[in-house]
């Protein structure tokens, strides 16, 4: 996108947690701060020293408790704790220095960065709380509350709150609270805080008068994602079986209290419950990121709204005939010649490229990084190679992939590249991707491994003398034909690494593969995936007129977005029910739904914002909340708490 990004990359899971609170003293005239760091790990830390950046910074006394003042550098500072700390798992150091320039009048004057350094020099990054300071008075909820006074997105299975006037200060842990509690209720913060510059995050780990505790607890009959919120006078309690569902239980406590704050009729609650679970175990997003490509922090950040709109799988469109975007070991050329476009380029300018030749592509440290963002947020990243068809820039990159013998525009796909297939009889395509599933099977975690399959052009081998003899050797007849047996060798190939194969509803064509763990994304139309499903494939349905956010609102002129697929506002989106086109007898093999981004005109930040938000929120609400509890009028007017780009 072409907006400047602030987060260079994805934001790295912390075990480490720093609060301050700033108060007044009859010693200091601007006040101390009291700093409480957390160990939110696994393991305890020893022999370390605390680096962390305040404008309000201390000056040469630092009247320290508890802590030695090391260094300080403008709004740089180091600290140690006496000598002979023990910071367990679960533990916390308290210090506090003095002698600061300036009382604080703000909540982001506290603590804005901090790591910290091992004693074998190893350094972590430590996660930071709002600036707090106590407060005499209760915070009153403004506006008389609204007929659905909660900001819950998406909307849970069974809601029963009283709502109160009074909005509590901060959400903390209550004292026992485990690390991994902690660690949780950091990570979500954290989130809100990325999400969310500019407004307080909902939680802290230092409890302060007017803050509501949270108290957790485990029950494995709840499953998997579930969670339950029992709201009392003094406290929260947060009952879950897994880290997901102790993730959406925050979310959800998160949302309530920022509703409650914007005021306008939003509430926390007094009292009551929330029981919830997700409809769908799939509720996925689909980003091609071959089109356009987006740098590491932008994935990142859209994996944090992913997170938010509690979407669970993130399907990662990594190569099509515009763009090779994924680094493969022994194959450069793919990344270095397969990712740039431009005039002179490999591949020529396409939309939105201009005179300079621009590119980009993910490098395994990049993956890595995205995979354990992802992972930390409970989201499964599902990597897509498109294959047989949209290769144009596999097959720009490596020449040898094309038969020498296929004459140039012997066909042309539905965009227009022409000969745009890897070739089955040739055996770099062979060797080229057993490196690719490599590749795919070693960075990325998930069970599937998408494989594309789409729009493989009719006329597709038809003239590729190698292509026609291996058909007439296996008695195949046309494109469809050798698709599917294109299809299961590479299923074969998956399934030798362990991996089962997922691919757009094509895969499906003709003989297809073999059903067996086999899920397919479909697009075309509803009736393609009941089809599908009574063959025994597992889908998700993505159907292109409610899903794909690349499609234009309406069909006004002033309006931007693709046609192809008609307009889908976002009440058509809100409004689909898969429900209605999957038969109740079929309906175990429908694992959930899922929304697509294509980028082919999508070249800046406000459109991709334009686009998908407000629309994703629909598809999120439809994958977790039960049919029967959709409510229009209600999501409409929750619509505004939506994160974005
Ligand atoms: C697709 O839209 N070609 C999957």
């Amino acid at each position: 996108m072409t907006d400047q990004q602030w987060v260079p990359g994805a934001p790295e899971a912390t075990c480490l947690h720093l609060d301050c609170l700033w108060q007044p003293s009859e010693d200091d005239p601007a006040g101390r701060f009291v700093f409480e760091l957390r160990n939110t790990g696994a393991m305890p830390v020893d022999g370390f020293r605390l680096a962390f950046t305040t404008l309000r910074f201390v000056e040469r006394d630092p009247s320290a408790n508890n802590a030695r003042l090391l260094d300080r550098r403008g709004y740089f500072h180091e600290v140690a704790p006496p000598d002979g700390f023990r910071f367990v798992s679960g533990g916390v150091w308290r210090f506090s220095l003095g002698g600061i320039t300036g009382e604080p009048l703000h909540r982001g004057e506290g603590i804005v960065s901090a790591y910290l350094t091992e004693a074998d020099g190893e350094r972590r990054t430590v996660a930071v709380g709002d600036l707090r300071r106590e407060f005499p008075e209760q915070r009153i909820a403004s506006g008389a509350a609204s007929a659905s006074p909660f900001a819950l997105m998406p909307w849970p299975a069974n809601v029963e709150l009283m709502p109160s006037d009074r909005i509590p200060g901060y959400l903390v842990p209550a004292d026992g609270a485990t690390a991994e509690e902690l660690s949780a209720v950091s990570s979500v913060m954290a989130l809100f805080r990325r999400l969310f510059p500019t407004d307080p995050a909902p939680f802290s780990l230092m409890a302060l008068p007017g803050d509501l505790l949270l108290r957790f607890a485990v029950d494995a009959s709840l499953g998997r994602e579930a969670y339950r919120l029992e709201f009392g006078a003094d406290a929260v309690l947060i009952t879950t079986a897994d880290a997901a569902g102790c993730q959406h239980a925050l979310m959800a406590l998160g949302q309530l209290l920022r509703g409650a704050r914007a005021g306008d009729g939003f509430r926390f609650p007094a009292g009551g419950h929330i029981v919830d679970r997700p409809r769908f175990a799939w509720r996925g997003c689909h980003l091609d990121t071959a089109r356009r490509f987006f740098p590491v922090g932008d994935i990142a950040r859209f994996l944090d709204c992913l997170a938010y709109l509690r979407i669970n799988v993130f399907h990662w469109h990594l190569t099509d005939d515009e763009a090779w975007r994924l680094e493969i070991g022994g194959y450069p050329e793919l990344t270095s010649a397969g990712s740039l476009r431009g005039p002179g380029a490999p591949l020529p300018p396409q939309l939105g490229d201009g005179a300079q030749a621009s590119g980009g592509f993910y490098s395994h440290a990049d993956v890595r990084a995205l995979v354990s963002h992802a992972s930390h947020l409970n989201i499964e990243i599902v990597p897509e190679i498109d294959i047989p068809g949209h290769s144009t820039a596999a097959l720009a990159a490596l020449p040898a992939l094309a038969d020498p013998a296929e004459p140039a525009g012997a066909y042309a796909s539905v965009q227009g590249f022409a000969n745009n297939a890897l070739n089955p009889a040739i055996d770099l395509t062979w060797t080229m991707l057993e490196a690719v599933f490599d590749d795919l099977a070693t960075l990325f975690p998930s069970p599937y491994l998408h494989v594309g399959g789409d729009e493989v052009a009719h006329g597709a081998w038809q003239s590729s003398p190698l292509a026609v003899r291996l058909m007439a050797d296996l008695g195949l007849d046309g494109a469809e034909a050798l698709q599917s047996h294109f299809m299961r060798r590479v299923q074969a190939m998956l399934r030798k690494r362990g991996r089962q194969l997922a691919g757009w509803n094509e895969v499906g064509n003709g003989e297809g593969v073999d059903a067996e763990g086999t899920l397919l994304t479909v697009w075309q139309k509803a009736a393609i995936g009941a089809g599908l499903a009574r063959r025994g494939y597992d889908i998700v349905m993505a159907p292109a007129e409610a899903y794909y956010l690349d499609i234009a609102h309406s069909n006004g002129w002033d309006e931007i977005g693709m046609s192809w697929a008609g307009a889908t506002s976002l009440e058509t989106a809100y409004a689909y029910e898969v429900g209605d086109d999957i038969p109740a007898e079929i309906l175990p093999r429908l694992r959930g739904i899922q929304a697509c981004l294509w980028t082919e005109l999508v070249d800046s930040r406000a459109h991709f914002n334009h686009l998908v938000f407000p629309r994703l929120a629909a598809v999120a609400e439809a994958g977790w909340t039960p049919a029967a509890n959709k409510n229009w009028e209600r999501f409409s007017m929750l619509n505004r708490f939506r994160p974005s780009m």
